[in-house]
């Protein structure tokens, strides 16, 4: 299993694990994670399910596709901070090169 550690707006830390394939989508909804509505169900029309990770963890996924590109493109609201960079959970599929990765919630 591969651990995904989500840290929440008030600072709160939840480590919990999800299966290789999965996305980070998925492990957040399994856990009850606030911030990750989904409620397009990861088809990916409809952002609720954005979150941010750590650059650092940025060259271990895969690059968000054209499609992907253009939803977060549409995304109003906070600004990530340069060190963090926005994606759409539903699109980020767990493999162990991730274990460990830290997700911000919005
Ligand atoms: S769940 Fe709707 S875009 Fe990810």
């Amino acid at each position: 299993m591969v651990r995904v550690i989500f840290e929440l707006r008030d600072g709160r830390c939840i480590e919990c694990r999800g299966y290789i394939g999965e996305s980070v989508m998925d492990v957040a909804l399994d856990n009850g994670i606030p911030g990750i509505a989904a409620r397009c169900g990861g088809a990916g029309h409809c952002t609720t399910c954005h979150a941010y990770v750590d650059a650092g963890w940025a060259a271990a996924l895969d690059p968000p596709r054209a499609d992907e590109r253009e939803m977060l493109r549409g995304l109003r609201g906070r600004r990530p901070p340069s060190q963090l960079t926005r994606r759409l959970t539903c699109q980020i599929a767990l493999h162990d090169g991730l274990d460990g990765i830290v997700v911000h919630t919005d």
